[in-house]
């Protein structure tokens, strides 16, 4: 055992497999006694108490997002997650009108509800006289996040299997550690596919709709340099190749984090079914009221299980972190999963509870300047999402012939939620003969 795994015998037992499987008693062990550790086969120290994890994202001069080692950079090129300081600031800035809640209900709510009718009449057409049975991962939240974020960009509903046909390929690329060269080539000819897609919206050449990203973004041919393109207006101009880079992030950042997490908050309540018949009761006929239990639904579920399971930042200078030494260059793993299970700020924090009076203290989102620019957006999605279907899908329940649970140590999420709704079928061994 070397003198790091002997230092820190519990982190040397941390296996991706585990943390996939079941990372909460690992995190709570963690916590209790090696809360700053390493983690040979991560090959990575990890964090696990919340105060640690807001400390280590809110000193971005210290623990910075901006490495050559980033896959996110080498795939995308430089944009607001892997930069830090003045960098990050210009890039992010150009990005967060259209996202912010008051700009996204004026121009996005109607979509969201219109996109959502049509899944749900889908459903609806395929029910039964008995009920009907669906995938909600699949049927619901993976279209509604694919068709918001193309709408918040302004790209056409219609082109939604193409992105998702390179995402896939960014994703392997996005988790190539090994750097295996092919993966990388694969995830770096889709990043130019996309750019070859999305120029001509940029430079005005096909329309986007107004008050979209790229209406905000939209370039012009510098007048200095013919054939350059710029920004159009306000501020420091951003380069095509700028916009490119940063509309890859918030493209393909949106659609599986949000799939994901209103994914879990399907499961998180229909795992509970005395919430799930509250929730039903609360949103019947597909409205709500203000003030009552969807919020705490939302916020709660994200503390419980949330879809990104961790933020990395490399160390830019030798430091320590509660009395341990981190070297210059290493990799420290903040686990937003274990900071939202932390005894020490959420109470009874196992506990799937609703009314939590500070469940928004979650992390699910990150926290310091990198905060999630699309929170908005995904909280509203999954507002609508689940208020659309608790309220329009009577007795809605998890399949029990189709089971599912949240997987995964990146992304933690059930690869489905299976569920039935309807009058549930007579028991037949109850039934006179
Ligand atoms: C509508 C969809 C979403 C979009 C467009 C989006 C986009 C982004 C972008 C652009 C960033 C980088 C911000 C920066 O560097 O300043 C970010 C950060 C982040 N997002 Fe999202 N996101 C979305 C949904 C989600 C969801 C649903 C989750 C999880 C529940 C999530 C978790 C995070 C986290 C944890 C970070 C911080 C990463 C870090 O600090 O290392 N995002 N998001």
């Amino acid at each position: 055992m070397s003198g790091r795994s002997a230092r820190f015998p519990l982190g040397a037992k941390v296996t991706f497999e585990a943390l996939a499987d079941d990372p909460y008693p690992i995190f709570r062990e963690l916590r209790r006694a090696e809360p700053v550790t390493w983690a040979p086969e991560l090959g990575m120290w990890m964090l696990t108490r919340r105060d640690d994890i807001v400390a280590v994202l809110a000193d971005w001069e210290r623990f910075t997002t901006d490495s050559p080692e980033s896959t996110i950079r080498d795939i995308f090129g430089s944009h607001m997650l892997t930069t830090d300081g003045d960098e990050q600031i210009r890039y992010k800035r150009r990005f967060i009108g259209p996202f912010r809640r008051g700009r996204l209900e004026e121009n996005l709510l109607g979509t969201v509800r219109g996109v959502l009718d049509d899944l749900m009449g889908e459903l609806d057409g395929e029910a039964r006289g008995d009920g009907g049975r669906a995938d909600l991962r699949a049927r619901i939240a993976r279209p509604l996040s694919v068709r918001s974020i193309c709408r918040v960009l302004g790209l056409p509903d219609g082109d939604g299997p193409r992105l998702l046909a390179w995402y896939d390929h960014f994703a392997a690329a996005l988790e190539n550690f090994a750097g295996d060269p092919a993966v990388r080539a694969t995830g770096k000819k889709a990043a130019g596919e996309f750019r070859d897609y999305v120029t001509p919206f940029l430079r005005g050449d096909l329309e986007v709709p107004d008050g979209s990203m790229i209406a905000a973004l939209r370039s012009e041919e510098d007048p200095y340099r013919p054939g350059h393109h710029v920004a159009r207006s306000g501020g420091d101009p951003l380069s095509e190749t700028e916009m490119v880079a940063n509309l890859l992030l918030v493209l393909f950042g949106g659609i599986e984090t949000t799939e994901s997490m209103i994914g879990n908050a399907f499961w998180a309540v229909l795992s509970h079914p005395e919430v799930a018949e509250r929730l039903a009761a609360e949103t019947s006929g597909g409205t709500r009221a203000d003030g009552g239990l969807l919020s705490g639904v939302i916020e709660e579920s994200m503390r419980w299980e949330p879809a990104v399971q961790s933020c990395m930042r490399w160390a830019t200078r030798d430091v320590e972190i509660r009395g341990v030494p981190v070297a210059r260059g290493e990799i420290v793993h903040c686990m937003l999963g274990a900071a939202n299970r932390d005894p020490a700020h959420f109470a009874d924090p196992d506990r799937f509870d609703p009314e939590r009076p500070n469940a928004r203290d979650h992390l699910a989102f990150g926290a310091g300047r990198h905060f999630c620019l699309g929170a908005s957006l995904a909280r509203i999605e999954a507002e609508q999402a689940l208020t659309r279907v608790f309220g329009g899908l009577p007795g809605l329940r998890l399949d029990p012939d189709r089971p599912a649970r949240p997987f995964g140590h990146e992304f933690r999420t059930p690869p489905t939620v299976w569920v039935r709704w309807g009058r549930p079928r007579p028991d037949r061994r109850l039934l006179p003969a």
